[in-house]
C-alpha cells in the first residue's frame, strides 16, 4: 500500500495494548478509529456532542447524516431506545453481537449531534473481540461511521484508514482486517413492519427465519431514499474508477470494447478467473463466494485506484447471504459512476 510519506500519521496500536489508551481518548473527547468484523469505525462518545462534531469534520460528511451507535451489550439498549419492540429481543438475540444495526425511537439519551436530529436511532453491537473491550472500556455508546471520508469506500484495514484520515483520527487500533467487509444490515424497527434500509452482513434470509417473514427491502434510486437513510446516497462506496457491472458470459468482450476505446486502463473483478481476456486487461485475484467476495470487495475496490484503473468491469456473486450486500455496493458504485 501507497502512503504518501510527507502526511502525518496517526498512532497505530495493536491489539489489546490499545484498548485502554483508546477508552480513554474517547472518554476524553477524542476520536478512536477501531475494527469491527464489517469494516472499521470511526469512533466518539456517543453521549458527547463535541466529540460526534469532531467526526463529522474529519469525514467531511454532512452533519445531518446519523450515525450508528455501537454498544458493547444488548441490554445497553434500553437506555438508547425509547420503546423495544419484541422484534428488536428476537433480532439481538439471534445476531448480537454481530453485522446487524436497529433502528429504534430513540431515547432523550440519544443526542442530536448523532441522529442528526431525527427520533430515531440506529444501535449494534459488533462482532471484534475489541470493539467489545474497548466499548466495555469506555462503558456506553460510541458513535462511529466507517472511518473513510464522505464518499470513499469503507476501511477494512487499519492502513486503509491511515490512508485515508491521516492524523485528523488520534488513534488508530488495528485488529487485522475485517472479516465480513461490508457494512452490517439496518433494519427499521420503528414502522408496522420490518424494513431493510440497507443489506449488510446479515442475509436477508437469515432475518426472514429469525422474524418469520420476509422483511422489506427499501428499494429504489438512492437520492429518494435520502430521506430514510440519509447516508445511502449513489457516490457513496464509490472507488475512483467508473465501475460496470455486467455477467459472467459478457465480462470479456465488455472489457475488450472497454480497452479499444482507449480511455485507460481496465481491470476486471470477478467471482472466478475470467477466460479469454485480452491482454491489456488487469485481472484482480478472483473474490470467490459471495463471503469472501464481500470480505475483499473494498480492498479490490482500492486495489483497482492504486493500479490507476479507469474502468473496473465487476461480476457480482450471487445473491445469497451477503451476496445481496455485494450485489447493492457494486450496484451504487456503478450508479455513481454514470451520476
Ligand atoms: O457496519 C457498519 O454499520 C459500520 C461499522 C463501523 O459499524 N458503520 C457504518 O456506518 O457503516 P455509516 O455511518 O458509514 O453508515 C450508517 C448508515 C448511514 O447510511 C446512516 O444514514 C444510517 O446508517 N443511519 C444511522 N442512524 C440512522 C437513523 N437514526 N435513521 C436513519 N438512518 C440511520
Ligand atoms: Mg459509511
Amino acid at each position: 500500500m501507497t502512503v504518501d510519506p510527507d502526511l502525518p500519521r496517526p498512532e497505530v496500536v495493536e491489539g489489546e495494548a490499545g484498548v485502554q489508551l483508546a477508552s480513554e481518548l474517547i472518554r476524553a473527547g477524542g476520536l478512536v478509529a477501531f475494527p469491527t468484523e464489517t469494516v472499521y469505525g470511526l469512533g466518539a462518545d456517543a453521549t458527547n456532542p463535541e466529540a460526534v462534531a469532531r467526526i463529522f469534520a474529519a469525514k467531511g460528511r454532512p452533519t445531518d447524516h446519523p450515525l450508528i451507535v455501537h454498544l458493547g451489550e444488548a441490554s445497553l439498549i434500553e437506555a438508547w431506545a425509547d420503546v423495544v419492540p419484541p422484534e428488536a429481543h428476537l433480532l439481538a438475540d439471534a445476531f448480537w453481537p454481530g453485522p446487524l444495526t436497529m433502528l429504534l425511537w430513540r431515547s432523550p439519551k440519544a443526542p442530536d449531534a448523532v441522529t442528526g436530529g431525527r427520533d430515531t436511532v440506529g444501535l449494534r453491537v459488533p462482532d471484534h473481540p475489541l470493539a467489545l473491550q474497548l466499548l466495555d472500556a469506555v462503558g456506553d455508546g460510541v458513535a462511529a461511521p466507517s472511518a473513510n471520508r464522505f464518499g470513499r469506500v469503507s476501511p477494512t484495514t487499519a492502513a486503509d484508514v491511515v490512508a485515508d484520515l491521516g492524523d485528523d483520527v488520534d488513534l488508530v487500533l488495528d485488529g487485522g482486517p475485517c472479516r465480513v467487509g461490508v457494512e452490517s444490515t439496518i433494519v427499521d424497527l420503528t414502522g408496522e413492519a420490518p424494513v431493510v434500509l440497507r443489506p449488510g452482513g446479515v442475509g436477508l434470509d437469515r432475518l426472514a427465519d429469525v422474524l418469520g417473514r420476509e422483511p422489506d427491502l427499501h428499494r429504489g434510486p438512492a437520492p429518494q431514499r435520502s430521506a430514510r437513510a440519509p447516508g445511502m446516497l449513489a457516490a457513496h462506496y464509490a472507488p475512483r474508477a467508473t465501475v460496470v457491472v455486467t455477467d459472467e458470459v459478457s465480462v470479456a468482450s465488455v472489457a475488450a470494447d472497454l480497452v479499444s476505446r482507449g480511455e485507460g486502463r481496465v481491470g476486471v473483478l470477478a467471482p472466478r478467473v475470467t477466460d479469454g481476456l485480452a491482454a491489456d486487461v488487469i485481472e484482480l485475484e478472483p473474490a470467490g463466494s459471495p463471503e469472501e467476495y464481500a470480505r475483499l470487495l473494498y480492498s479490490r475496490l482500492r486495489q483497482a485506484d492504486r493500479l490507476r484503473i479507469a474502468w473496473l468491469v465487476c461480476v457480482p456473486p450471487a445473491a445469497k447471504g451477503v451476496g445481496v450486500a455485494v450485489r447493492d455496493r457494486l450496484g451504487r458504485a456503478a450508479a455513481a459512476g454514470t451520476a
